[in-house]
C-alpha cells in the first residue's frame, strides 16, 4: 500500500497562515493560538462521540477522527490559529505490534519485560499499512478544514513511548524504565533507535496527506537527569528530525516546521536550541518565557506556555496568567515575534469550554501587535 504526495495544490487555499509564519521565527500581528488537548472531554460534543466509538475507534475511523479534529475549531471560530490532527501517540507502539488499550488511561497487556522482547517487534514497520488510517484522516480534515486554520500532525517521542512500552501504562517512578536505561544501555539504544524509525515515517506520512506543520511530544522526558537525557533521549529526537527532513526532500517536498514539546527538560533547552533539528520549542509552565527566550537565543521559535490550571482560578486569573504571559514572550517590542501562544501542559477534562474560550479571547486581546 502506498499513499499519494498531497501539495497545497489538492487543498482550498489557505486563509490563516499566522502559525506558520510564527514557527518560521517571523513576526505575526498577535500570537497564533492552539491548545494541546484542544479536541477532548472537557467538550460535550466529543462526549456525545464518545458514547458510541471507543477511544481507538475514534482514532482509527478517519470520518470520526476528521470530526474530532473540527470539533474545537468550529467552537472556537476565530480564535484557534490551529488544528491538530485527532489520534494518540501510542499508536507507535500498535504499529510495533504491542497491545494498547484505553481504559480509560492506556494499558499495554504484554509490555516489554526484558531486552529478550526485542525479538518480539518486527524489524520494519510499514507505516502506509499499519498506520495508514491516520494519513487518510488528515487528508480527510484538511479537506474539511477548507483553509481555515493549518493543520498539525505528531507524533509521541522515542522517550515518552519507551516508557509505556516498558512501564505498561502510564507509571509515577519510571522505575522499570530507568532500569532499563541502566541494566540494558545497548539495547535501551537500540529500542529508542527502533521507535525513531517509526516516529519518523509517521510524521513524513502526515505532511505527504497534507499536515501543514507537526509536533512531537516528549510528555515524560523530564523525568531523566540532563545526562540521561543527553545519552538516550537527544540521539532519537535529533534522527526523528534529520529522517523527516531528508525523506520529505527527497521526495521533493519543503519540510514543514516541526516543534518539540521535551516537558520537564527546561535544563536541555539551550542544548536543543543549539541542534538546529527543531524549528520550535515548545515550553511547559515552569519557566518564564523571558528566561526561555534568554537561554534559546533566538535560535528558535518558541511555543508556551501559560500554566493550564488557570482554567481553574476563574477570570480574573486567567486575564493575569495571559498578560504575564504575553508580557513575557512580546517583552518592549510592538508584537510578537517567532512566538505561538499554547497552554504549558494539555486541557484536562474537567476545563470549562467558556473558560477556554475567555483564555483565547485574551490571547487574541493581549498578543495584538500596537500600533
Ligand atoms: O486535541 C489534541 O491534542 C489531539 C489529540 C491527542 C490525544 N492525545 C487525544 C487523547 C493528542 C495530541 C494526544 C497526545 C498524547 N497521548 C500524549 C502527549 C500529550 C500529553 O498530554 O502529554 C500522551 C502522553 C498520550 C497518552 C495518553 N492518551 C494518555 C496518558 C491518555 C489518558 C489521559 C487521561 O487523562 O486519562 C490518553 C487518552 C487520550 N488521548 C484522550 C484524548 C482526548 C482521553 C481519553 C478519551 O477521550 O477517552
Amino acid at each position: 500500500m502506498s499513499f499519494p504526495v498531497k501539495t497545497d495544490a489538492d487543498f482550498a487555499p489557505l486563509k490563516n497562515d499566522l502559525i506558520l509564519r510564527a514557527a518560521r521565527g517571523e513576526e505575526t500581528e498577535r500570537a497564533p493560538a492552539w491548545i494541546m488537548r484542544q479536541a477532548g472531554r472537557y467538550l460535550p460534543e466529543y462526549m456525545e462521540l464518545s458514547k458510541s466509538h471507543t477511544f481507538f475507534e475514534r482514532c482509527q475511523n478517519p470520518s470520526l477522527s476528521a470530526e474530532l479534529t473540527l470539533q474545537p475549531v468550529r467552537r472556537y471560530s476565530g480564535l484557534l490559529d490551529a488544528a491538530i490532527i485527532f489520534c494518540d501517540i501510542l499508536v507507535v507502539p500498535q504499529a510495533m505490534g504491542l497491545v494498547v488499550e484505553m481504559i480509560p488511561g492506556p494499558f499495554l497487556p504484554e509490555p516489554m519485560n526484558s531486552p529478550l522482547d526485542l525479538a518480539r517487534l518486527p524489524k520494519t514497520v510499514d507505516v502506509d499499512e499499519k498506520l495508514g488510517y491516520v494519513f487518510k484522516a488528515i487528508t480527510l480534515a484538511r479537506e474539511q478544514l477548507k483553509g481555515e486554520v493549518p493543520l498539525v500532525g505528531f507524533c509521541g517521542a522515542p522517550f515518552t513511548l519507551f516508557s509505556y512500552m516498558i512501564e505498561g501504562g502510564g507509571t509515577k517512578t519510571f522505575q522499570k524504565s530507568k532500569e532499563w536505561l541502566y541494566k540494558y544501555p545497548k539495547e535501551s539504544t537500540e529500542l529508542l533507535d527502533r521507535i525513531a524509525v517509526v516516529c519518523a515515517d509517521l510524521l513524513v506520512g502526515q505532511v505527504k496527506a497534507g499536515a501543514q506543520i507537526v509536533q512531537v511530544f516528549d510528555s515524560w522526558v523530564g523525568e531523566l537527569t540532563p545526562y540521561h537525557f543527553i545519552t538516550f533521549a537527544l540521539p532519537p529526537l535529533l534522527k526523528i528530525s534529520s529522517l523527516y527532513r531528508s525523506k520529505l526532500t527527497a521526495l521533493g517536498l519543503i519540510p514543514p516546521p516541526i516543534i518539540l514539546f521535551a516537558k520537564g527538560a527546561n535544563s536541555s533547552l539551550e542544548i536543543l536550541s543549539k541542534t538546529n533539528a527543531f524549528d520550535v520549542l515548545a515550553l511547559d509552565w515552569c519557566i518564564t518565557p523571558e528566561e526561555a527566550k534568554a537561554v534559546t537565543g533566538g535560535r528558535v521559535a518558541l511555543q508556551g506556555n501559560a500554566d493550564p490550571l488557570c482554567l481553574f482560578g476563574g477570570k480574573d486569573a486567567i486575564e493575569a496568567e495571559v498578560r504575564r504571559v504575553c508580557a513575557g514572550f512580546i517583552g518592549e517590542s510592538k508584537g510578537p515575534k517567532g512566538w505561538i501562544s499554547n497552554l504549558g501542559h494539555g486541557l484536562t477534562p474537567a476545563a470549562l469550554p467558556v473558560d477556554v474560550k475567555f483564555y483565547l479571547e485574551c490571547v487574541k486581546k493581549y498578543s495584538a501587535r500596537r500600533a
